[in-house]
């Protein structure tokens, strides 16, 4: 498209007048004037903040280079992440990607409008490159809300949205979230109240007959699940290097005794740590029938905490795979991981060329440093929890608990946020970010998190949580 005639900002110095509609104070006639007035200011190549059902989104009209650019520098994104275009009618995908076979079809037809974004063949030309950041895939995805669907369809063009948010913030779940981080730097908000999801969308490649899940989110595995045969995930889904999987595989499958990994645990922690420190990423052979329950289990440490110093690929067999193959388990790649113990340094280790660009970053960080503890007993975490937070106190820190409703009572810190009941995730998801953000405003330096189960929404929570905790995760063993 042509951008001739499209405001230019002087990028250094441009301090916008960022203007707010807020719907739910507006009769429905000054609504449909507000957002045709944001639906102008997109086809003008500036860039407006918009609710979805997951998070709010940071829209510029995808066909122009000048307006997908306003985006990258107003969140201070880094340009080869590439960016999810976003439609109103399932018709308006034709002209964005090439030609696509029936699981494709069916998944549009089953989720959309919904929280699953397909990463798909571009049809060339049509979106600029900016947004594909060279890739010759775009990520395509219909918004289950309806201000999103008028707004695009007011623009009449794609409109491609990462997270409104600032580059490694937490992602935003209310229009004062967008405000916090984006007043000045882009030219409206469309205010349409908090989010539902809460997390962003789940994000898939399909390949033949398989679905590919780059990024857990609102549609779970076990919905993929009902609409296809083999369903399987991306190793960067699991930053923490293999300790959502076996959660994962018992609970999505059922089917696996679950075994723990000696072979592939490193002896010498000093060479872990070097090659952490050099950021030298080791492969190692993907292990088959071997579930890492977790590859502290078989250290002499008490509490270890893990690190991601390796990566391989972890296909999921649905579990229609596992009767056709009579339960044998070599339909199972493990991914490997191993663990360096509480002294080790705390550097996130970029994952190995993730199919989705925009997991290898570290996200969704509070200021503070962050831990996730993890246990199969939850005394045993609590104590953990509390004497570390009380440990924490002393040295001069100012404290953060993030918990769920089952233990919030037994903690003292400064912050205590809870994600609502354990046997609710929808909840926690729809709460984790802001909680995330009121650490942040607390001034909160050192941050405590319980795990949750990894099943349904509980993935895409537990993924969010290792990735602001920047992999750093405590195993507290039972006893
Ligand atoms: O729920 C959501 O998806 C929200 C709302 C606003 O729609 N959007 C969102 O966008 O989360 P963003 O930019 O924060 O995340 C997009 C993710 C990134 O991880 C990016 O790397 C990945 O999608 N992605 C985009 N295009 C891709 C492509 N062609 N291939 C692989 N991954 C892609
Ligand atoms: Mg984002």
């Amino acid at each position: 498209m042509n951008d001739m005639g499209r405001p230019q900002y002087d990028q250094a110095a441009s301090q916008l007048n960022t203007r707010c509609w807020s719907l739910a104070e507006q009769t429905a006639s000054e609504q449909e004037q507000a957002i045709q007035t944001a639906a102008q200011l997109l086809a003008q190549g500036q860039t407006v903040a918009f609710p979805t059902e997951t998070v709010y989104g940071l829209g510029a009209d995808a066909t122009s280079t000048r307006a997908v650019e306003q985006i990258f520098y107003a969140k201070g994104r880094p340009s080869d992440n590439p960016l999810i275009v976003h439609i109103a009618d399932q018709a308006e995908v034709e002209q964005l990607v090439e030609p696509y076979n029936e699981l494709v079809s069916r998944l549009m037809e089953r989720f959309w409008p919904g929280p699953l974004t397909l990463v798909l063949p571009v049809r060339q030309g049509a979106v600029s490159p900016k947004v594909t950041a060279g890739l010759t895939t775009v990520a395509v995805r219909m918004p289950d809300h309806e201000v999103a669907r008028r707004l695009i369809r007011a623009a009449g063009r794609p409109i491609a949205a990462p997270s409104a948010n600032r580059s490694g913030r937490p992602s935003p779940t209310t229009a004062a979230h967008v405000l916090e981080d984006l007043d000045g730097r882009i030219a409206g908000i469309v205010d349409g109240g908090p989010t539902g999801v809460g997390v962003e969308s789940t994000v898939v490649e399909v390949d033949g007959d398989r679905v590919h899940v780059l990024r857990p989110g609102g549609i779970t595995i076990a919905m993929l699940q009902e609409l296809c045969l083999q369903v399987t995930i991306d190793p960067a889904v699991d930053p923490a290097g293999g300790m959502l999987h076996p959660v994962l595989i018992e609970q999505e499958l059922g089917t696996y005794k679950s075994t723990t990994v000696t072979s592939n645990v490193a002896s010498d922690v000093d060479s872990i740590k070097d090659s952490i420190e050099n950021s030298a990423v080791t492969a190692p052979k993907a292990l088959k029938r071997d579930i890492p329950v977790t590859a502290a289990a078989s250290s002499a440490e008490p509490i270890l905490e893990q690190s991601v110093i390796s990566e391989d690929v972890l296909s999921v067999a649905s579990d229609r795979d596992v009767s056709s193959s009579s339960g044998d388990e070599s339909d199972i790649e493990l991914l490997a991981s191993e663990c360096v113990n509480t002294n080790a340094a705390h550097t996130a280790v970029p994952l190995e060329a993730p199919r989705s660009p925009g997991m290898k970053y570290t996200h969704y960080a509070p200021t503070g440093v962050m831990r996730i503890v993890q246990g199969d007993s939850a005394d045993a975490v609590s104590a953990y929890i509390q004497a570390d937070i009380a440990d924490a106190k002393r040295r001069g820190e100012t404290t953060g608990i993030l918990t769920f409703r089952e233990h919030a009572g037994q903690y003292r810190a400064d912050v205590v946020a809870e994600l609502g009941s354990l046997s609710e995730l929808n909840q926690a998801a729809q709460l984790l970010y802001s909680a995330l953000r009121r650490f942040d405003d607390a001034g909160i330096t050192y941050i405590l998190a319980e795990a949750c189960p990894t099943e349904g929404i509980g993935l895409a929570v537990m993924n969010r949580l290792v990735k602001a905790a920047g992999h750093r995760i405590v195993q507290v063993p039972s006893s």
